[in-house]
């Protein structure tokens, strides 16, 4: 059975193969209690299978020891033992202060990301970088309907509550891209809502925050921003100086730096851009964005230029 349940283990959102600290206690936990019962359970069963071969009757002191020592004290030592260590674990994983603070709004369906930069907080989406080594504390929300945030390489998860707020603290310890998901049943494009978890060296870290804290470099006659500001692109979406400040819909001022879109779903290519902005519905069901096929060729190609310059 075991295997059977574990062949969806594999791959980066395996909290099987802990990449941080919250997730590796966690996983100590599981594989001591699956080996534990493994042990406990062949021991009763191997005791059963004795008990049912053996017809001599047993010595009533020797019975009276063996519920003494093998029913009350064994697993009262065990499941305290258990119990003191859970209580540990709970206590290191349990938020707290970090060396970076990150806010994340669950919205249907996709992840609104705030940092404090260099100069206060700004805003992205759908994807996460966060430095090696560092602890850092989510404050997470939700727009409308309960979502839950998970990476399950680095530990997790929490439930993220529309006029509440909950915390959360990880400690990614191993670099490289954690898939994100969201965890619990929020509509119809729930399966969909995913984000990239990147984890940086801190240098690393430091002079991508610092870039991605910058506005947005626009060139007024730039065809593809004139397309952006005819289709009224910006009463949703925002780029970071400029008169698009649109708040509805993920942040763009840097989107072309981020590996995918769509909210962790697609990888982040023109051709993939331009489908997204003609057939929206398709990528993505439900998604509240409106789908543009009325663009012209020479229209779509400039807007998904000018797109993809905005790294
Ligand atoms: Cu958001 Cu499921």
């Amino acid at each position: 059975m075991l295997p059977l349940v574990l062949t969806g283990c594999a791959g980066r959102h395996n909290w099987l193969a802990s990449a941080g600290a919250e997730a590796q206690a966690v996983e100590d936990l599981f594989w001591v209690l699956i080996l534990g019962a493994a042990v406990i359970w062949s021991l009763v069963i191997g005791l059963a299978i004795y008990a049912h071969q053996t017809s001599a009757p047993r010595k009533e002191p020797q019975a009276r020891r063996f519920i003494v020592w093998g029913g009350a004290a064994l697993p009262t030592l065990v499941v305290g033992g258990l119990l003191i260590w859970g209580m540990v674990i709970l206590r290191d994983i349990t938020a707290k202060e970090g060396d970076l603070t990150v806010r994340v709004d669950g919205e249907r369906w996709w992840w609104r990301v705030i940092y404090d930069g260099p100069d206060g907080p700004f805003t992205t989406a759908n994807e996460i970088r966060l430095p090696q080594g560092q602890t850092t504390l989510f404050r997470l929300t939700a727009d409308d309907v309960i979502h839950s945030f998970w990476v399950p390489a680095l530990g997790g998860k929490m439930d993220m509550i529309p006029g509440r707020e909950t915390s959360l603290t990880l400690t990614p310890l191993e670099q490289g891209n954690w898939g994100g998901i969201c965890a619990e049943y929020c509509g119809g494009a729930h399966a969909l809502m995913r984000f990239d978890t990147i984890v940086m060296p801190p240098d690393d870290f430091r002079t991508w925050l610092a870039a991605e804290a910058a506005p947005a470099e626009i060139a007024a006659d730039d065809p593809g921003w004139q397309v952006f500001l005819d289709e009224g692109c910006g009463a949703c979406h925002t780029l970071r100086g400029t008169e698009a400040q649109g708040p509805v819909g993920p942040d763009l001022t840097h989107m072309a730096s981020r590996e995918r879109l769509g909210a962790g779903i697609y990888a982040m290519t023109p051709e993939n851009l331009s489908r997204w902005i003609t057939d929206t519905d398709r990528m993505k069901p439900e998604v509240d964005m409106p789908a543009y096929p009325h663009l012209s060729g020479a229209e779509l190609e400039a807007l998904v230029t000018f797109l993809m310059s905005l790294e």
